[in-house]
């Protein structure tokens, strides 16, 4: 039966939350209520991390979720579905998004959050495997760290931190191209304005290195976006 408690963000309701990126909590209701996630659909998310998001989403949307993460073994996500009760809903994959083991179009959404920024230059790759395994007229979504247009400020000291920010973070339109790029039509696509205040939130979890990089940047540069294309 679906669990109709919806009012609020049950992505914050979450005991000890462990998220591995900024906003990521914050960020995923927008990013499920943009991808038009309903009851009975089978989601793919790329970038499980602790398994809260896809187990959050089991249990509220009541769908089922596969989640890719290729940096554990799975267990802890599937100790803490089976905590929350929804064990058969949620399954880890410990698999890059590059290149996956479903058939073409398998799932009904397919999300990313503080994750897709991740793969950098394999991004064009695993955006179209993405795609390739979506349903026709599913949508596919990425919710996650982006810079904001201009270059980084010169006055923060260069580190590995301002490197792989670098590597890593695009601007929204950088994305929305690449999303359109690759024969989405986009549907929804904005900065979120509490960003900066997320990354500050988010501050305590990281190195010092990465701490100082946040302060100095004073949000001038580092941002959270929100894209979501639907397939054709
Ligand atoms: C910063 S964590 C975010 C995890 C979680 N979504 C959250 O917000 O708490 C980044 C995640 O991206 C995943 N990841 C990195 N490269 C990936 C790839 N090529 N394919 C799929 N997932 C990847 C990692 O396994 C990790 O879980």
């Amino acid at each position: 039966m679906i669990n109709t408690n919806l009012n609020g963000n049950p992505f914050l309701f979450i005991k000890e939350p462990k998220a591995l990126g900024p906003g990521s909590f914050e960020m995923a209701k927008y990013l499920v209520e943009s991808t038009n996630i309903k009851e009975g659909m089978r989601i793919l998310e790329v970038g499980g991390g602790s398994g809260q998001i896809a187990t959050t989403l089991a249990k509220f949307w009541n769908v089922s979720v596969v989640t890719l993460e290729p940096w554990s073994d799975g267990c802890d996500i599937h100790l803490y579905a089976k905590q929350q009760n929804v064990e058969n809903q949620v399954m880890a994959l410990k698999t890059m998004a590059q290149s996956m083991p479903f058939t073409s179009c398998t799932f009904d959404a397919v999300i990313s959050i503080g994750s897709f920024e991740m793969i950098a230059n394999d991004r064009p790759v695993a955006l179209t495997e993405m795609i390739r395994v979506a349903k026709s007229g599913a949508r596919i979504g990425i919710a996650e760290p982006m810079c904001l247009p201009g270059p980084i400020p010169a006055d923060i000291p260069d580190s590995e931190t301002k490197r792989s920010f670098q590597e890593c973070f695009a601007t929204l339109n950088w994305n929305c191209e690449l999303f359109s790029d690759h024969g989405l039509k986009i549907v929804d696509n904005y900065y979120f304005d509490e960003a900066y205040q997320w990354w500050q939130q988010y501050r305590i979890n990281v190195s010092e290195e990465e701490q100082q990089f946040i302060t100095q940047d004073n949000g001038r540069w580092i941002s959270l976006g929100l894209v979501v294309g639907e397939k054709q």
